[in-house]
């Protein structure tokens, strides 16, 4: 794991093996960001003359190598793009953008300084957390057990002399960027390993690492609470369903949150068998499990006076002989009935479960995170997660926090007439498939159905952003990304700071 810390030294006196820049583009062309002035100094003030003829032109992603002169202890120089020059102070997620791309750009690398414009207590925060992010590879099945070698220490420059407050920062980043790590490697685990059993074990171990009460509900457990959601999505797999809940409760909680995850290790169809194509990355399916795990264990790291549970809807969707078929009745938790169309529409009826069990603590709020619906990831794309919410303020303040930790998401409706194709079922209070259009919304729809009356709702559908396909950018590498854990410990952050939620 890369080590972080913070620094007030000089870059010019700081030992390490490579210093990093930002370059950025000014109205006249590539200019040098504040933090590279020491390192500028070393090169007579011809640096970026010379990254200018290296080719670096100070976009975002770019990363430019230059040997270093005489006068810096680091052998190396790397500048980094940071998009359009900022007057008066760089955008937090331009910075972590750009600690990632250095992070990822200097794997191998023994120790690396961040000489960045980090003024603020946030940017040196944006600058660590990047970084510990870009560092990130996932290596449990490579043959030298790390995959590709992270950056073993990095450094983050500040200006903020003597600074207090820029130490803590850098120990928020690594709470929360170890969390987020954390998420990752649940959901780049390959599904033979990660069941819903093993996935129960390990939220039991790290939760009692870190102080939490963790609850397992096995299929025994769940069979005798009528958790009919969770063993019909798990009837088909040898792999048997788990309910986790895991606590974090502050003396001086003034508010409760519930977040719940869905989980499903692989997400196969089931009876309604996926093709080929649509499920070589069903693995990721438990991000949003995943996610509020992460959001836990942050929370409690960062001693936030709020009170989270989190809901683990943990199973393994399987087409065999006892599986679920379309056209079985599943009898939820709490009691309503639902007719399965398509068992490809498990998420929802494993989070129907989780959100009624959630609801019976009487939580001021209940947000549920899931890789849900095909449909919302046509919507908007792999980038951006779609925010729903029996409560427009709620949706919209969802929305406006991801924005401030560097989350894309977009708010979207819950049109009651989306819903009649539901509550069409002939047989079962509801059926788990309705309209073909807008299928992110019936999905939600769906979810809000058991959503015990006056408690507030919010359903965040990371289908699009959870497991990154292509090419690595910022500080998101291929495969699991640890969406909405960011989102989930800024909400709870808040709730904590207003004593409500
Ligand atoms: N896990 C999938 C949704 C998904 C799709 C996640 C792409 C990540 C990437 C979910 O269980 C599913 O299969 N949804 C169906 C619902 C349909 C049958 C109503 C879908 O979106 O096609
Ligand atoms: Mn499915
Ligand atoms: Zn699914």
């Amino acid at each position: 794991m890369t080590a972080l810390s913070v620094s007030t030294s000089s870059a010019a006196s700081l030992r390490a093996d490579a210093l990093v820049v930002g370059v950025a583009k000014g109205p006249k062309g590539m200019l040098l960001a504040p933090g590279a002035e020491a390192v500028n100094e070393a090169f007579e003030g011809k640096l970026a003359e010379i990254l200018g003829t290296l080719g670096a032109t100070g976009a975002e992603g770019e990363a430019v190598k230059v040997a270093s002169p005489a006068g810096l202890k680091a052998a190396l120089v790397l500048a980094v793009g940071l998009g359009e020059a900022a007057e008066d102070g760089y955008e937090l997620e331009a910075l972590r953008r750009a600690g990632g791309v250095a992070a990822r750009t200097l794997a191998g690398a023994k120790k690396a300084a961040l000489a960045l414009p980090a003024e603020s207590a946030e940017q040196v925060e944006a600058v660590a957390l990047g970084g510990l992010l870009g560092s990130y590879s996932y290596g449990t099945y490579k043959a030298n057990g790390v995959g590709k070698e992270p950056v073993g220490e990095l450094v983050v420059l500040t200006a903020r002399k003597g600074s207090k407050d820029a130490k803590a920062a850098v120990e928020r980043a690594a709470a929360i960027g170890e969390e987020m790590n954390r998420a990752r490697d649940l959901v780049n685990a390959a599904p033979n390993d990660l069941t819903p059993k093993s996935f129960a074990a390990i939220a039991q171990a790290a939760g009692k690492e870190h102080g939490l009460k963790v609850e397992v509900l096995d299929e025994k457990a769940l069979t005798k609470g009528g958790f009919g959601g969770l063993l019909g999505v798990g009837a088909g797999s040898a792999n048997p369903p788990r309910l986790v809940k895991v606590a974090y409760t502050h003396p001086k909680a003034k508010a409760s949150l519930a977040f719940v995850g869905k989980g499903i290790t692989y997400d196969s169809g089931g009876i309604s068998l996926k093709p080929a194509g649509h499920n070589e990355t069903m693995k990721c399916d438990m991000a949003g499990a995943a996610a509020v795990f992460a959001a836990v264990v942050a929370a409690k790291r960062l001693g936030l006076a709020v009170n989270v549970t989190g809901w683990l809807a943990l199973a393994e969707n399987m087409p065999s002989g006892t599986a679920t078929r379309p056209g079985d009745v599943l009898r939820m938790y709490g009691g309503k009935t639902v007719e399965v169309l398509n068992t490809d529409a498990e998420g929802r009826l494993v989070l129907a479960d989780a959100i009624v069990k959630a609801g019976e603590d009487a939580p001021d709020v209940i947000v549920d995170v899931a890789t849900l619906t095909g449909a919302m990831v046509l919507a908007l794309g792999t980038r951006t997660f779609g925010v729903m919410a029996n409560n427009d303020e709620l949706r919209d303040n969802l929305h406006t926090l991801a924005g401030e930790v560097g989350e894309q998401s977009w708010p979207m409706p819950l049109p009651a007439d989306l819903k009649k194709g539901m509550t069409d079922s002939t047989i079962a209070d509801l059926a788990n498939m309705g309209e073909r259009m807008g299928g992110g919304l019936v999905a939600g729809l769906f979810l809000q159905e058991f959503v015990t009356e006056g408690t507030d709702w919010a359903h965040l559908d990371i289908a699009g952003p959870a497991f990154h396909e292509s090419a690595p950018f910022g500080y998101t590498p291929k495969g699991g990304t640890a969406s909405a854990v960011r989102t989930l410990v800024r909400f709870a952050e808040q709730t904590a700071a207003n004593g409500k939620a």
